[in-house]
């Protein structure tokens, strides 16, 4: 039988339990915490999974965030690199300090949002999108090599990838190329390489490279280096490799890792 209506509505209004929260998306959007802006409800636990296409990997930025701080033991965000709660993690996050943007290695990213049952804050909003899988990527280790999507393969169509890299500070950056293949313009105006110095395409710009020339060794000004990587909607070539390592900014010898355990110096000529 079902209850009288008053009842009914009084029910669902006061308990929160049946509050439907998370879900299954894809492709480019935004989701937020139950109630956002209001405060978010208490013992809850909310899941997301976002599912890109195959050959894709999901890009997650936080728009805003307040969530119940201090250890994350209460309240948390919880960001892992695969489809389920058993994924690496990325991330646990809590306070009112926006994460950092978060990028999966392939093409699922699993989010949780865990609240306990006192102090509850604004909650937060993110939006997510896809990113062409091995397309940009963060490194901070002493030495690395960066690659376009698919090297030595053919290169994606509006491709659009950003390779920041960052060095611990009192170091610079080299920059070394070992190939090079880009679709050619005068003025680079298709397919382009461009490499600045700092974080992101603000700083100086070193150059902005294509055609079949490779491009020279790059110093960086400090310890952050920029890589973009911009292609339109035809041709295609093989892209580029190229390594990077790190150099001791006053007396300019390389920093150079030769495996996993050992570290050596080298000089640099
Ligand atoms: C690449 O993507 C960034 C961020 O979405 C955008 O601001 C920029 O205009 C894009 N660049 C090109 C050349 O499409
Ligand atoms: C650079 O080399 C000098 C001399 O070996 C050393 O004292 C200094 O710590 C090095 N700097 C970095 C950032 O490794
Ligand atoms: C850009 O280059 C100019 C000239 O070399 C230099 O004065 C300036 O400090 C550089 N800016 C940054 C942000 O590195």
């Amino acid at each position: 039988m079902l209850p009288q209506s008053k009842e009914y509505c009084s029910f669902f209004f006061f308990f929160p339990l049946f509050l439907a929260c998370g879900g299954t998306l894809s492709g480019t959007g935004e989701f937020r915490s139950p109630y956002y802006p209001n405060p978010y409800p208490h013992n809850k636990v909310c899941e997301w999974v976002i599912n890109q296409q195959e050959g894709y990997v999901v890009t997650l930025n936080f728009l805003s965030f307040d969530v119940e701080g201090g250890s994350c033991r209460f309240d948390f965000v919880e960001v892992r690199d695969g489809p389920s709660p058993s994924s690496p993690l990325l991330g646990k996050f809590c306070g009112d300090e926006i994460p950092p943007r978060l990028q999966s290695t392939q093409k699922s990213m699993y989010i949780q949002f865990s609240t306990d049952s006192s102090v509850n804050n604004h909650g937060f909003e993110a939006a997510y999108d896809s990113a062409i899988e091995g397309c940009g990527d963060t490194l901070t280790s002493p030495s690395g090599t960066i690659t376009s999507p698919g090297h030595p393969t053919n290169y994606p169509h509006g491709a659009n990838c950003t390779w920041y890299i960052s060095v611990l500070p009192g170091n610079l950056i080299r920059l070394l190329f070992d190939s090079f293949n880009l679709e050619y313009h005068t003025n680079c105006n298709y397919d382009y390489l461009e490499v600045y110095d700092g974080t992101g395409t603000t700083g100086n710009k070193t150059g902005r490279y294509c055609g079949r020339s490779v491009p020279p060794s790059i110093t960086s000004a400090d310890n952050q280096m920029t890589l973009l990587f911009v292609t339109d909607s035809s041709l295609s070539g093989e892209g580029f490799s190229a390594s990077y390592v790190s150099i001791n900014a006053s007396t300019g010898k390389v920093c150079q890792k030769t495996s996993m355990f050992r570290t050596q110096f080298v000089k640099n000529n």
